[in-house]
């Protein structure tokens, strides 16, 4: 039985099934919550001290006081749950201090959202025990904000929404420009198939700069089309879109976003046909587009694909920020054994460090436990 004031909560990471980069053009994006969870025990105190514990993180307890909480601060995980309270103190939520402990199994590093699963279960804790009422999207928006401004890293809404408002058994198809979403039903394991996340143990980085350099092209490209986003550049109108484009850095950013909107959309058209195999060549599709025009991948992300390809999955693309992380891939159930052991054989012949492989399993979005 949990005290009044007091509970455990869980946020999942994320795999992007389509739609990348496209987040902070106001495009539109797949992801689906993956079983793995950051859980956090929290209580609330009322002394301003912001008490933080993790089981996967070495050097103890850090304890913070939420006056004294201000972007630029020394980096490190707590700035996730930190940024949390400073976002949500910023738009005026009277959040007096807690003690939180957190246990997770989001693999780090991996591109699989362990920092918007760490800052979603803070905020959906957070707005439980204050009682804030605030919706989920709004939620999502705040830990956009704490990542943003407070920990510095220029990232779109896709993981945190991922986080806080996916279900069980679906994607999450959403409109990153109005936040409007519709839980699409896929079911694999139905249809015969399976999709394989590698996590090919190179860890991404976005701080490094590249992440906000291409997002300054992008802007850059809107800008010079006369658009708000690159979202509002028709799929049909790319060639036009492309032929005013003088800066060549810029031209294929542009094209990289507007036919990855139209691949977000060829998917939903497919699963909702029925026609879930036809979803992998539009999935390799866009790994070439983010191989080649958003020049994001890695030789071990095309690695991943080219021997799941060679080994007669249907489709397979790198997820998420890019420059290392995971990749997926869609296989007949009946196959993915000798997938998963062509891609780690291939491995072993090219790269020191085999990759972890695993099945995703599209799971539920943030909850109380207890
Ligand atoms: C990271 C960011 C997201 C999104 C993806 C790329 O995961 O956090 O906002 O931009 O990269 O699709």
């Amino acid at each position: 039985m949990s005290l009044r004031g007091e509970g455990v909560w869980a946020a999942p990471g994320r795999v992007n099934l389509i739609g990348e980069h496209t987040d902070y053009n106001e495009g539109f994006v797949m992801p689906f919550a993956l079983p793995h969870t950051t859980v956090a025990t929290v209580a609330r105190r009322d002394d301003g001290v912001l008490r933080l514990t993790s089981a996967d993180m070495p050097g103890g307890a850090v304890e913070l006081h939420v006056d004294e909480l201000a972007p630029g601060g020394p980096a490190g995980w707590t700035d996730y749950p930190a940024g949390v309270v400073w976002a949500l103190r910023e738009a005026r939520h009277a959040v007096s201090g807690a003690d939180i402990h957190y246990e997770s199994t989001v693999p780090t590093g991996a591109g699989l959202s362990s920092s918007a699963a760490l800052e979603v279960v803070t905020a959906l804790a957070l707005n439980d025990l204050y009682e804030l009422g605030l919706e989920r999207w709004r939620l999502a928006r705040l830990c956009q904000r704490a990542e943003n401004v407070y920990v510095g890293a220029p990232t779109g809404i896709m993981d945190q929404t991922a986080a806080a408002c996916c279900t069980e058994g679906h994607a999450l198809y959403l409109d990153t420009r109005d936040l409007s979403q519709r839980q699409i039903p896929f079911d694999l394991a139905a249809h015969g198939l399976e999709l394989l996340v590698v996590d090919t143990r190179v860890e991404h980085a976005h701080s490094d700069g590249e992440y906000g350099k291409r997002r300054a092209g992008c802007e850059a490209g809107a800008a010079a089309l006369g658009v708000e986003a690159l979202r509002d550049v028709p799929y049909d109108g790319l060639d036009q879109a492309l032929a005013r484009l003088e800066d060549p850095e810029v031209r294929p950013l542009v094209r990289h976003i507007v036919t990855e909107n139209h691949r977000v959309e060829r998917v939903i058209a497919h699963l909702e046909a029925g026609e879930v195999r036809a979803v992998g060549p539009v999935l390799t599709e866009g790994h070439a587009s983010l191989r080649d025009d958003f020049r994001i991948s890695c030789p071990e992300l095309d690695l991943v694909v080219e021997s799941a390809l060679a080994a007669g999955a249907l489709g397979a693309r790198m997820t998420g920020g890019g420059f290392g992380g995971s990749a997926i891939v869609l296989t007949e159930t009946s196959r993915a054994p000798t997938v998963a052991t062509s891609v780690l054989a291939a491995f072993e012949t090219t790269f020191l460090q085999g990759p972890r492989v695993f099945t995703a399993i599209p799971s539920a979005g943030a909850r109380r436990l207890s």
